[in-house]
């Protein structure tokens, strides 16, 4: 049962994050950001690991990039799944070509996440362009085809039995952090596909694909109206919810929900101005949470795009020591943090695949 009665022992700081002198401070989490929290403040750093023994790896991060999904080379190819569970599953598609069957997936929703690549999601509720920092969703059963231009489509694909939406930030109102009406929607369209003598519907179902064979071509509609649709979302239209005080939780910054998880999008935002405030994410521990992150692009140069992390739940990370004092004492309040990510945080423990294994560091 939660208690909203916090307490204090020993030698603390007045306001978590705040003046923290000599001391560290370790944020012990259940249920996300949301449920009971400790703080634990010691003179010394928590987190040099110098030998681990058992499965339990600390923290993983693999190098997408040289990943080489079978859509990479065959159009009937699929995505790498990355990471997964009962709930959700992460992977990794570079398709090159186009799929030469419209798809539909009954065992949930798909959420691409563009990283690089532009293209098009051919869906039978008319078409969609995607380019980097689009996330599309593709709702369960409904049929499309994805036509990449020519390079490489770098996507994530985050798939859910759930349906997957759009978060509820109850306290911000209804246009922040996402004003509902810069969602793009299928436009209708003529395709200008060629008549083919029987079009296939390639249907992934119980995680085994069949082919259903039809006379005409499952694409071509001519209108549509309802609350079941394919989207997209682009990061650039996502305002972040930032204070000009202090770095403010990533719960604030969740984009989509499912069953079991949660998806959040780290944007660029402004430096808070508070130089007695910390900045950096602290040493943390969700421990009801698994915690992936992708990072997408980081101009400052911190980040490594291309790069899927993996902390299981209970794992302490953030900045280190180090680095967390170095950059409190060169920051500059007001200038642009250019970190840009998304990260897939679940409440049961993500399984690491052999191809995210092999990926990572
Ligand atoms: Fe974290």
């Amino acid at each position: 049962m939660r208690s909203w009665i916090h307490h204090a022992k020993g030698r603390t700081v007045r306001q978590a994050r705040v003046g923290m002198g000599d001391l560290t401070e370790e944020h012990v989490g259940r249920q996300g950001f949301f449920g009971p929290i400790a703080l634990i403040y010691r003179t010394h750093a928590p987190n040099e690991v110098i030998r681990v023994e058992g499965t339990l790896a600390p923290r993983l991060a693999a190098d997408t990039s040289r990943a080489e999904p079978s859509d990479m080379t065959d159009p009937r190819g699929h995505p790498e799944i990355m990471l997964s569970n009962a709930d959700v599953s992460v992977a990794v598609s570079r398709r090159a070509a186009a799929m030469p069957y419209a798809y539909r997936n009954t065992d949930g929703d798909l959420l691409y996440f563009v990283h690089k690549g532009t293209g098009i999601f051919a869906t039978e509720m008319g078409r969609i362009a995607y380019e980097p920092g689009d996330y599309v969703l593709i709702p369960k059963g409904i049929t499309f085809s994805l036509m990449p231009a020519p390079g490489d489509s770098h996507m994530l694909v985050v798939e859910s039995p759930s349906p997957i939406s759009l978060t509820e930030h109850k306290q911000t109102g209804r246009y922040m952090p996402v004003d509902p009406t810069v969602l793009v929607l299928p436009e209708i369209c003529d395709y200008g596909f060629p008549t083919q003598s029987e079009y296939e519907l390639r249907v992934k179902h119980g995680g085994a694909h069949s082919s259903i064979y039809y006379r005409n071509s499952l694409l071509n509609s001519v209108g549509w109206k309802g609350d079941l649709f394919p989207y997209k979302l682009n990061i650039r239209d996502i305002i972040p919810i930032s204070s000009d005080r202090i770095h403010v939780p990533p719960a604030a910054w969740c984009t989509f929900d499912g069953g079991g998880f949660a998806v959040i999008t780290f944007v660029p935002q402004m430096a808070v101005s508070d130089l007695n405030a910390e900045e950096l994410p602290g040493y943390h521990r969700n421990v009801d949470n698994d915690e992936s992150v992708f990072v997408h692009s980081d101009t400052a140069g911190g980040g490594r795009p291309g790069y899927l992390s993996h902390t299981p739940q209970a794992i302490l990370h953030g900045a280190d020591e180090a680095t967390r004092r170095a950059h409190q004492a060169r920051r500059v309040p007001g200038s642009q943090r250019t970190f840009c990510g998304v990260s897939v945080d679940t409440d049961k423990p993500l399984v690491d695949s052999t191809a995210f294994l092999r990926l990572a560091r």
